[in-house]
């Protein structure tokens, strides 16, 4: 192991539960930037963005990202679907390991996905409807991208392939000798 892994990619692309598959099996610690966020702040993302807004939730993430970055230890580390899209966030992060993954998925799959699971996210929770997501999503992947696409592989998957999705990673890992 030479450098820690980092996951990255729009909300309900999979994050979490890659990365905690991913940390089994290659047995080293995971992260998950939201949970350490409200572990941290005692609260949930939810209460954050309600209370601060987002431009100040934009600056909790950084400071809890760069103190995970700082760790003297190897992960892995799934992000917030927006941590690469502010400040310098996505620099610090290639600073940090060239182990960067973007998980795409289309975005009819990340909209149905995301409606049924839109409470606990702030920046969704009033959608109305599935054809409304997708239109948010497609706007936002659109924006987004330019950033996401910095990650130096992007995995594309389909729905139901968690198990796809980390083998690939590790065929990527393998390959680079990690
Ligand atoms: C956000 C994604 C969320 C969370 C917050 C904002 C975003 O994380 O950080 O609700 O801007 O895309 P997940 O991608 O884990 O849902």
């Amino acid at each position: 192991m030479k450098s820690s892994i980092i996951l990255l990619g729009y909300m309900g692309c999979g994050k979490t539960k890659i990365g905690r598959k991913l940390s089994k099996k290659i047995g080293i610690k995971f992260y998950d930037l939201d949970q350490e966020i409200e572990l941290f702040y005692s609260k949930s993302i939810k209460q954050i963005f309600d209370e601060i807004g987002e431009m100040k939730f934009r600056e909790l993430e950084q400071k809890i990202l760069i103190k995970i970055l700082n760790k003297n230890e190897f992960y892995i580390l799934s992000l917030g679907g927006g941590t690469p899209c502010y400040f310098n966030n996505m620099e610090l992060i290639s600073n940090k390991t060239k182990n960067t993954f973007y998980l795409n998925l289309d975005s009819k799959v990340l909209a149905n996905r995301l409606f049924s699971r839109k409470t606990k996210r702030p920046l969704i929770s009033s959608i109305a409807n599935e054809k409304e997501m997708l239109s948010f999503v497609n706007k936002h992947l659109f924006e987004r991208n330019h950033f996401y696409n910095k990650a130096s592989y992007i995995i594309k998957s389909s729905k139901k392939d968690v198990s796809k999705t980390c083998d690939s990673i590790l065929t990527i890992l393998e390959d680079n000798s990690f």
